[in-house]
């Protein structure tokens, strides 16, 4: 399965602020045997992240996309609304399940707004944005995610 990654942080994409969260997510994807055929560092913001996650589903470039960072209540967190202004179906239990999991570990996991849906035949995950809390997530969302993937092939 090919996954493609993509940061979302406007310091980062300054070059202000190195993206720790996207390396942290490409190890543990191949670790679980996907291969990661794109990155993306972009600023926070609807338009930029909703013209890529259509050009990665619309050309059917990737399988499965992670997102992170973006997912909170700053003015500027707007991962959640470009995400949910492309898909076409809402995959709400992988959101759920990464609340209900990151919820053991620290009560600030309420304040991840991330969703999930999916586009064509490519699932978008948004991940909260720190390298924990992207480990944390994925750790519990990701061996679920395969079997998933092949049903939406
Ligand atoms: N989820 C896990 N598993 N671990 C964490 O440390 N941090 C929370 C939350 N989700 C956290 C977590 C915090 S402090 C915030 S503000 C929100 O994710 C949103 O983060 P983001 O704006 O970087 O996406």
């Amino acid at each position: 399965m090919r996954a493609a990654i993509i940061t979302l942080s406007d310091s980062g994409y300054a070059g202000q602020r190195e993206d720790r969260s996207g390396p942290v997510i490409r190890a543990m994807a191949e670790e679980a045997g996907y291969e990661v055929v794109h990155t993306a560092l972009l600023p926070d913001g609807v338009e930029p992240l909703a013209g890529e996650l259509k050009r990665l589903c619309d050309g059917d470039l990737a399988d499965l996309v992670l997102t992170t960072g973006g997912t909170g209540f700053s003015p500027t967190d707007l991962t959640p609304e470009a995400t949910l202004s492309v898909v076409e179906r809402l995959a709400p239990g992988i959101a759920e399940a990464m609340r209900w999991q990151s919820l053991q570990i620290t009560p600030r996991a309420m304040l991840s707004r991330a969703a999930a849906g999916i586009r064509g035949k490519t699932l978008i995950v948004n991940l909260p944005g720190s390298p924990k809390a992207v480990r944390e997530c994925l750790e519990f969302i990701l061996p679920a995610l395969g079997h998933g993937l092949e049903i939406l092939r």
